[in-house]
């Protein structure tokens, strides 16, 4: 990351082409992790990156991150270019800040809770000690734990619990962009719904923008305001997350969204017989990703030229980009998707917001 090279921009993250291979033994083909993917997440808004597992999602947020280089593209955060190859992490670290699935993993087992949200403190805002108490006790205070926590190890507080200090200890040095990984993929339900509506507020009180990478639509649907759909490391379809869960332009998302599990078992079994079965698929290499379409021997709706033209990602109406060659006819063809409650996740309507103390 490099002032000179910053733009004045209001999208706090701007990704353009971005293409990231992996060659996973010495002269075997290049593995095409990421393939030509672009997004914006604009300041104050949350975008959703979702795809099943082995799509790309955490690679993508890795380059984000500065923590892998990549291939060709551009990545800027508030303005300053990400240079994966010589990044500059302490300055990087000032303006964007990760949350990971499992917060056990991600807290050192034997620093106190206090050392643990210091740490940014004391390495990336250059605060003093005298200076970093106090900004650990507030940073406590605005996930809902009190105070006295800092002292503690992590092991006495539940998964929930400990998710909230990683949240703390992103939130500390206020940084304008949050990439949550799968952050609350590991906390049951009710938790689960405490901790996004956590990262709701604080985003109300804060104007911070998220990147939230799921591969769980009921919770992208609920967070997010645009979504994007990745599917072997290419984007299938992008754009406002109510335009895209309401009515998908992509056969994938309607896959994705059949899979998402809903309150009701009939329309649960209703969701499991129109999703039929699809087979699974072997990765793609470099060379075979720009021939066809990637979601082909799974699509129920493919046709000749879906397996020799890789299909361009192009706008349709609502304000989305879809890469399918045969959108609109396919909606015709197959089922939508039945209407269901999304399971309940309590997202804003149950669980505890910020001034309630009562936290699991
Ligand atoms: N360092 C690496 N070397 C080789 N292959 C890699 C490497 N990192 C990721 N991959 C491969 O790239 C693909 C995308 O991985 P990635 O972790 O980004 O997927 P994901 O969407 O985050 O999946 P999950 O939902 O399981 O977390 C996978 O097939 C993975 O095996
Ligand atoms: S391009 Fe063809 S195979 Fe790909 S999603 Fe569209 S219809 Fe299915
Ligand atoms: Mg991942």
């Amino acid at each position: 990351m490099t002032s000179e090279s910053s733009v004045l921009t209001d999208d706090v993250l701007s990704a353009e082409h971005i293409s990231i291979g992996f060659r996973r033994r010495r002269r075997a083909p290049v593995f095409q992790a990421l393939d030509d993917v672009s997004l914006t997440v604009a300041r104050g808004r949350t975008v959703g990156l979702v795809g099943e597992s082995g799509s790309g999602k955490s690679t993508f947020a890795k380059a984000v991150l500065g923590l892998l280089p990549v291939d060709r593209g551009r990545i800027t955060v508030a303005g300053h270019d990400v240079d994966g190859k010589h990044p500059d992490h302490r300055r990087l670290a000032r303006h964007v800040q990760a949350v990971f699935q499992d917060p056990g993993g991600s807290l050192n087992p034997s620093y106190t809770v206090g050392r643990s949200i210091a740490e940014p403190l004391l390495a990336q805002a250059g605060m003093s000690r005298s200076e970093v108490l106090p900004a650990v006790t507030q940073a406590l205070e605005r996930v809902g734990l009190e105070p006295d926590a800092a002292q503690r190890l992590p092991r006495h507080f539940s998964g929930g619990q400990r998710q909230r200090i990683c949240i703390a200890r992103a939130l500390v040095v206020a940084p304008e962009l949050v990439v949550c990984d799968e952050a609350v993929s590991a906390l049951d339900l009710s938790v689960q719904a405490q901790v996004l509506n956590l990262l709701m507020d604080l985003q109300d009180e804060t104007g911070l923008s998220y990147l939230f990478i799921s591969h769980d639509m009921n919770v992208v649907r609920r967070l997010c305001d645009d979504v994007t759909v990745l599917y072997r490391g290419q984007v299938m379809e992008q754009g406002p997350t109510r335009s895209v869960t309401s009515a998908p332009a992509h056969p994938y998302t309607r896959s994705l969204l059949l899979a998402s599990p809903v309150a009701d078992p009939t329309a649960q079994a209703e969701r499991r017989a129109a999703a039929g079965r699809v087979p699974a698929v072997a990765a793609e290499t470099a060379t075979e990703a720009g021939t066809r379409c990637p979601f082909a021997a799974r699509c129920p709706v493919a046709t000749e030229v879906c397996r020799v033209e890789r299909p361009p990602l192009r706008e349709v109406p609502g304000g989305v980009s879809v890469a399918c060659h045969r959108y609109p006819e396919w909606q015709h063809e197959i089922p939508p998707v039945p209407s269901g409650d999304a399971h309940p996740t309590g997202v804003r309507d149950a669980g505890v917001h910020l001034n309630n103390k009562e936290i699991n």
